[in-house]
């Protein structure tokens, strides 16, 4: 397996390495290479959706696609219950996947339930040939760049993550529409973390949308925000993947954001997603 950085702290390239046969030594390095950086690209992986379920299974239990309010007839076509498709095709007048063609704002993923996932797991099947690049956001270098007095203010302070609206901002079913982000509901998490593996501080902030930080009004929560927004995602921490298809992509949620860029909605993307829960996670229904 080779390591190639590719971008100055946060970024690598993995090769020479196929992940549908990997070894438990080569997953051993893989994982702790993932460790140190948060970001692994592994070009080139044309794997079936058993396979990547598989793979993504080595890092910790994986999420259950939601299947709530789907048809008993629909779910039943479901082979791999642990692979969420995000695409904007159509297919017998039904998306076949979430997102669509829209821009995803700056977030880490589920950072609303209690114990978030640690990783995901990305694999492009299809890409248009402009637009649809996702760009990810070192939180340790972002923690660092922020002055030490208002990191000092930041230690003792929590944020409350929005569960009720995607990255795309469309309310989740289930949920009431409402504006004012105190009443949001979603976790409460503190805004600076030891990441719980390697012990490094990242800022850890979820999504800017509906956020709030308890004990503060909310002009102040607001105004707070935005300051250590401006830090999130400055160009010199950040790096942009511009898909070409069987890319494959693992990050580190605790220790990266990620945000999309829209796309022509006559274009065709699609890739599949795996979501690895914590094993410290309570179980669904606790
Ligand atoms: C997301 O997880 O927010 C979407 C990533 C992507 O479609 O590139």
């Amino acid at each position: 397996m080779k390591i190639t950085p590719i971008n100055q702290h946060f970024v690598a390239d993995i090769s020479d390495i196929s992940l549908n046969a990997i070894t438990d030594s080569e997953f051993a390095q893989l994982y702790s290479t993932w460790l140190t950086f948060g970001v692994l690209r592994v070009r080139q992986q044309t794997m079936t959706e058993d396979l990547l379920q598989t793979f993504s299974a080595r890092f910790g239990p994986l999420e259950e696609i939601p299947m709530g309010r789907m048809p008993t007839a629909d779910r039943a076509k479901i082979k791999n219950r642990y692979v969420t498709q995000l695409s904007n095709i159509i297919k017998d007048g039904k998306p076949i996947g979430g997102l669509g063609n829209a821009e995803a704002s700056w977030h880490s993923d589920m950072t609303y339930v209690e114990v978030p996932p640690p990783a995901s797991i990305l694999l492009c099947i299809e890409t248009p040939a402009t637009g649809g690049d996702t760009y990810f956001s070192d939180q340790h270098a972002a923690l660092n760049a922020i002055p030490s007095t208002l990191k000092a203010r930041l230690r003792k302070l929590t944020i409350k993550h929005n569960a009720a609206h995607t990255s795309i901002g469309k309310l989740r079913p289930g949920y009431e529409p409402f504006d004012d982000p105190r009443e949001a509901p979603g976790a409460i998490h503190p805004i600076i973390q030891a990441h719980p593996e390697t012990g490094a501080e990242c800022l850890y902030l979820g999504r800017r949308e509906w956020a709030y930080i308890p004990g503060l009004s909310l002009q102040e929560s607001e105004t707070l925000l935005d300051e250590i927004w401006s830090y999130a995602a400055r160009p010199d921490h950040v790096w942009q993947q511009q898909w070409q298809p069987f890319d494959l992509i693992i990050w580190d949620n605790r220790r990266v954001l990620h945000r999309r860029d829209d796309f022509d909605e006559t274009a065709r993307r699609l890739m599949k997603r795996c979501q690895v829960l914590s094993r410290e996670a309570p179980p669904k229904n606790a």
